[in-house]
């Protein structure tokens, strides 16, 4: 009768343990079978009531089924363990001949890359790079430009003057002055650089900003020579056609004087804060270098002529990025300058 009872709780044990598809679910079948409450317990304490003869005979049959549902058990748990151990083995893997990752490579400011563009443009034709003082004369940044001191178009530069009648220059044009004084005709030259105004901070205006200066001083030198390089310039900047417009325009060093402005790339040309709501952005001034110019430089106008063109660069760099804001640029703010 027990024999028959114990034989069934074996085969019950077997395949419950056996079948436990997870470690919990062995769990249970453990609690089941084996626990001090289990099934195997049960059966030991209906063992105590029987007749001391038929006892013994029980005990054997009840320990070896013991036996066997344990070695099952252990088998089975050592089987979910490896599992497991494999499985957070493979997850937590490193290769630890992997070159560390290091600190990130910076890249060069949007307005660095863009002068050192336009300077390989000009050097490969034929212009030298040249630099002069931030801080300049008075002379180079006004008198010797046509400029002098009782001239309204003072007035169009809102100036930091330093002590001792130098200035913040307000633009890079002072540089074709000591180009002239330094290298004489024929001359081609560009000279990119930082300016300075004292002006009202705004989506458009800094009041320190990057222009870059071009000249070129030989004979018979047209206006026609100026706008070749001129688009060339532009047309390496954007690598495309860009609306122009060319209109008279005011400068006491050139005359003629020319605006030259393209259509806004932020907006298209239906106006916003960066074009003034215009649709044009003025880029390019330039002109004819005015004899006084010349004279004042040490040139003859008789003989030699030339241009002059003013580009704004961090205009520029504003159109071909499609950058809104000039505070962007000087901000030094990396969520922004990690995008060039
Ligand atoms: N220097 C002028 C400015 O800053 C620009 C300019 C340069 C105009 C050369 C004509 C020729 O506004």
């Amino acid at each position: 009768m027990l024999e028959t009872a114990l034989s069934e709780l074996e085969s019950r044990g077997v395949s419950l343990l056996e079948s436990a598809h997870d470690a919990s679910a062995l769990e249970d079948a453990r609690v089941e079978i084996l626990g001090r409450k289990g099934a195997l317990a049960n059966a030991g304490k209906d063992l105590a009531k029987l007749p001391v003869e038929e006892k013994a005979k029980a005990g054997k049959l009840l320990n070896a089924a013991k036996q066997l549902l344990e070695s099952i058990y252990e088998r089975r748990k050592a089987e979910f363990e490896k599992a497991a151990l494999d499985a957070r083995l493979a997850a937590e893997w490193l290769d630890l001949t992997l070159p560390a990752p290091g600190p990130k490579p910076g890249s060069l400011h949007p307005l660095t890359q863009i002068q050192q563009e336009l300077e390989d443009l000009f050097t490969s034709l034929g212009f030298a790079v040249v630099d002069g003082p931030e801080v300049e004369t008075e002379w180079h940044n006004f008198d010797a430009l046509n400029i002098p001191a009782t001239h309204p178009a003072r007035d169009m530069q809102d100036t930091f003057w330093v002590e001792g009648g130098y200035v913040l220059r307000t633009h890079t044009s002072p540089v074709q002055v000591r180009a002239m004084e330094k290298f004489g005709p024929p001359l081609k030259m560009i000279a990119p650089g930082r300016v300075f105004r004292n002006e009202e901070v705004d989506a458009s205006h800094e009041h320190t900003f990057y222009q870059l200066e071009g000249m070129m001083i030989d004979r018979d030198v047209s206006v026609a020579h100026m706008l070749y390089f001129m688009k060339s310039l532009l047309k390496h900047i954007f690598g495309r056609e860009v609306t122009v417009r060319l209109r008279p325009g005011y400068f006491p060093f050139v005359e003629p004087a020319f605006e030259l402005d393209i259509q806004c790339l932020i907006c298209g040309g239906s106006g916003c804060p960066v074009c003034k709501q215009s649709g044009w952005v003025e880029l390019l001034p330039c002109g004819l270098v005015h004899p006084n110019v010349l004279r004042f430089s040490g040139i003859d106008p008789e003989e030699w002529n030339g241009f002059a063109f003013g580009l704004g660069l961090t205009r520029l760099v504003m159109m071909r990025y499609g950058i809104d804001d000039i505070r962007h640029l000087a901000g030094g703010d990396l969520r922004f300058l990690n995008q060039f």
